[in-house]
């Protein structure tokens, strides 16, 4: 691809929440024309692009007609019809990830033999059609307890996962095409960002260390550089380059791995665009995921991974209890925290751990850091 009119490229953007937003944001610094689809005109990217079409990324012919007119298609979210993508391709329209790409990363039941078929480490599965085909599993014991199940399709931000610990779990039982997976116990999870140009240059990021809220299966903060030894560093490394380049990803790729007690390394699923993991790369890092992704997209060559300080962030999500018209509690506070940095999604109304923002921390000194993501996780509050 010719590197030298970058503005004359249009890019197209599937899907216009906080990632669309953060991704335009980015875009504007070298004012790249961006286009983007959703469903109506309060997704938080909408105030930041210059032009909006409403339709459904599900639906074939509102993707199809959104993508004739762009050069270059991207994504922020899996679940887009993905037939209207290998349609588009065809059309000559670059559209990165590539349709084949997301077909395997968009259902998990795929993704996991891709995993099996390479001898990826990852956890023991078994695919399921519905509920029954469960319960009856359950008890002719070809399954037993604790397991996670996972629907197939269209889970996101924990939803559509189900821990099943015991008998009384079973009610929970989601009845959709599903797979069962061992339940890991878990000591780390680590997510390792690799970013891989149209012309198969890749790049890895530092790795990043995810605490998670138990109740919501949602990660809570971050921490990056994650202290890893050598060993365990380098085989995720390895791993990561292996699932890029099987998957013969363009843009971003974000690989979650579980480190269990023993130090066993298993993935847990990619997303092949900017992640909710490398958010901290936007204030501590020399080039943030968006910028990094629209590098690789438009194949220019890729922007250094170097952290110039430690990187944390922490998740701004809708407190239980409320909903309705979103209120922030301890914002003043917070930003006044030295090294804090704020990202608000412009969501107006909030829900029960629904994603509202992040801040993130960048500083040269971890025992700090660490205080002040307790800081930021006591004092800020998303309310109704
Ligand atoms: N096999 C497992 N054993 C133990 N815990 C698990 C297992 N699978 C998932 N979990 C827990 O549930 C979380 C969410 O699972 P997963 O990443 O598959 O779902 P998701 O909804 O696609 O997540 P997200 O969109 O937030 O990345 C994991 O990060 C982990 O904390
Ligand atoms: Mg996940």
């Amino acid at each position: 691809m010719q590197h030298k009119n970058l503005l004359d490229h249009k890019i197209g953007i599937l899907g216009g929440g906080q990632l669309g937003k953060m991704l335009a944001i980015e875009a504007a610094n070298w004012h790249l024309p961006i286009y983007i689809m959703d469903q109506d005109q309060q997704f938080p990217a909408v105030p930041y692009v210059p032009f909006f079409q409403a339709g459904d990324f599900k639906n074939f012919d509102d993707v199809v007609q959104f993508g004739k007119k762009v050069d270059i298609l991207t994504i922020e979210i899996e679940q887009i019809n993905v037939d209207a993508l290998f349609y588009l391709e065809n059309e000559g329209v670059k559209v990165y990830p590539k349709p084949s790409t997301v077909k395997v990363i968009q259902d998990k039941g795929l993704q996991k033999m891709f995993y099996q078929e390479r001898n990826i480490p990852t956890a023991g599965f078994r695919l399921f059609v519905d509920g029954k085909e469960i319960i009856e599993a359950l008890k002719n014991k070809q399954i037993s307890f604790p397991f996670v199940q996972k629907s197939r399709k269209d889970g996101y931000d924990g939803k559509g996962v189900v821990v099943v610990s015991n008998k009384n779990d079973v009610t929970n039982l989601l009845d959709c095409p599903s797979i069962i997976e061992e339940r890991i116990n878990i000591k780390t999870e680590i997510s390792i960002l690799v970013a891989r140009s149209a012309s198969g240059e890749l790049i890895h990021y530092e790795p990043v260390e995810q605490h998670f809220n138990q109740e919501a299966n949602l990660v809570s903060f971050l921490i990056c550089p994650a202290e890893l030894d050598k060993g365990t560093l380098s085989k995720m490394n390895e791993i990561a380059s292996l699932i890029a380049i099987d998957l013969d990803l363009v843009g971003l790729l974000a690989i979650e791995f579980f480190l269990d007690e023993n130090d066993d390394v298993f993935v847990n699923e990619v997303a092949p665009r900017p992640h909710n993991s490398g958010h901290h790369t936007q204030n501590s890092c020399e080039t943030s995921q968006f910028e990094q992704h629209l590098r690789a997209i438009l194949d220019l060559p890729l922007g250094s991974t170097r952290q110039h300080s430690i990187g944390a962030m922490v998740n701004i999500v809708g407190e239980p209890g409320y909903a309705g018209k979103t209120k922030y509690v301890g914002i003043e506070e917070c930003m006044s925290i030295e090294g804090a940095h704020l990202h608000l999604y412009g969501k107006t109304e909030t829900r029960p751990f629904r994603k509202m923002g992040h801040i993130n921390i960048a500083d040269k000194d971890r025992k700090k850091v660490l205080a002040n993501i307790e800081k930021i996780k006591s004092t800020l509050r998303v309310i109704s």
